[in-house]
């Protein structure tokens, strides 16, 4: 996602149907907190204002990708990210034939595009599969990929759980949109942070000890180099195994793709990260209040992709390549993308890739992890530099 961090404007300007839902949103989320005795989890929070039915951020009919929405994601800026997913799949389904799955696939801008991409190399896959959690975005990418021609159209199919397969499974911006519990370090403890309500506004509220979280907590703390100190907020991701296992297990010869905001867990949690990595965004503004526009505005957490490669293994799959963006997309051929496009396109392509490819844009703040089972090829997206290694000691 690309976004400015400037000021956020008042509710009262905003459109009266966006007050309207934020309000009924505001309704939904006191009526649980009443049930729940006043008090709930972050993470209940964030499912709330996220995918809530027809309230939440991504149940919402629109405002989430693009110009009139809250950000804009790769495969939104135009076809070049696309076009240079083909080269991994291609080269998975050359290998192994199949279907490519896409998890959380937004408004069905990649999948439009990788389908044509993967067309004109002459690589389709048997049939394009769409997991998407959001009934309203299930609408807009049918909406979109009914656009298609037939031959690619009749391949797309949604599916409600991964069934048994072979190919690639791809997720772009799905795990940091996953709900996560936030922490607080005490001098001899770890608490959840939850949500209260106070003064007709939410509030954060320390919760009760929690052994699972102490338990994590302490296994983070002998993984780490450093004490976190005292006061330090972090997130930590309690979905991402089952989540996982949804599609990383039905998959019986293929690859895994995970591109996405997030850090090695040396980075994730490095003591100067002292208050995480949750960012809201809210028509293209980023800031760090997930209170205000509930329901309105997306609410995100960057992955740590150490507890990916984990979870992986626990699921019987090996670690094929971990690397920054701008290498990944360097190694799926960018620059021979580029160089195929007619002199108008280039020019607008060429500002994509350097938003794509720039450190401080997304170059080197997303990052791209693939899962293998069954699959033994080196995956010539990682070839120029895989930082694999970093995931267990960096
Ligand atoms: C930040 S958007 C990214 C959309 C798209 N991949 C892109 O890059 O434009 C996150 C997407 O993941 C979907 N999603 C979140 N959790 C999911 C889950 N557990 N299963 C399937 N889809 C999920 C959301 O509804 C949304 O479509």
């Amino acid at each position: 996602m690309t976004f400015t961090s400037v000021g956020l404007p008042a509710l009262e300007d905003l459109a009266p149907i966006d007050q309207a839902e934020h309000a009924r949103m505001c309704s939904r989320i006191v009526r649980v907190l009443q049930e729940e005795g006043g008090y709930m989890d972050f993470e209940r929070f964030m499912e709330l204002v996220l995918y809530e039915p027809e309230l939440g951020f991504y149940q919402r009919e629109t405002g989430q990708f693009g110009d009139e929405g809250s950000f804009t994601t790769a495969p939104e800026m135009g076809p070049l990210f696309a076009r240079c997913l083909a080269q991994p799949c291609r080269q998975v389904l050359d290998e192994v034939g199949g279907v490519v799955l896409e998890v959380g696939a937004g408004r069905g801008t990649l999948a439009c595009d990788l389908l044509l991409a993967l067309q004109s190399a002459g690589a389709l896959p048997d049939e394009y599969l769409i997991l998407e959690r959001s009934a309203a975005l299930r609408r807009r990418q049918s909406a979109l990929l009914d656009t298609l021609d037939e031959p690619l159209r009749g391949r797309v199919r949604w599916v409600n759980e991964a069934p048994e397969m072979r190919g690639i499974v791809i997720a772009n911006e799905v795990l940091d949109a996953l709900p996560v519990q936030r922490f607080e370090v005490f001098a001899d403890d770890v608490r959840p942070l939850g949500v209260t309500l106070d003064g007709g506004s939410f509030q954060w509220r320390t919760g009760p000890s929690d052994r699972d979280l102490t338990a994590w907590y302490e296994e983070l703390r002998g993984s780490l180099f450093e004490l976190l100190p005292v006061g330090y907020r972090s997130e930590r991701c309690r979905q991402l195994a089952s989540t996982m296992a949804r599609f990383c297990g039905p998959l019986e010869r293929g690859v895994v793709l995970f591109v996405d905001y997030g850090y090695t867990r040396a980075t994730y949690y490095h003591p100067q990260r002292t208050d995480g990595t949750l960012m809201c965004h809210f028509k293209h503004r980023a800031h760090s209040d997930p209170f205000v526009f509930a329901g309105l505005q997306d609410v995100t957490a960057s992955v740590d992709f150490t507890a990916v490669a984990r979870v992986g293994e626990q699921l019987g799959m090996t670690v094929a390549g971990y690397t920054s963006q701008t290498w990944f997309l360097l190694g799926c051929g960018l620059q021979a993308v580029l160089a195929s496009l007619r002199a108008g396109e280039f020019t607008r392509q060429a500002q994509v890739a350097k938003k794509l490819l720039m450190p401080g844009e997304m170059g080197e703040r997303v990052h791209a992890l693939a899962l293998a089972r069954g699959f033994e090829q080196p995956l010539e997206a990682f070839a120029l530099r895989d930082r694999s290694g970093r995931l267990a000691s960096d």
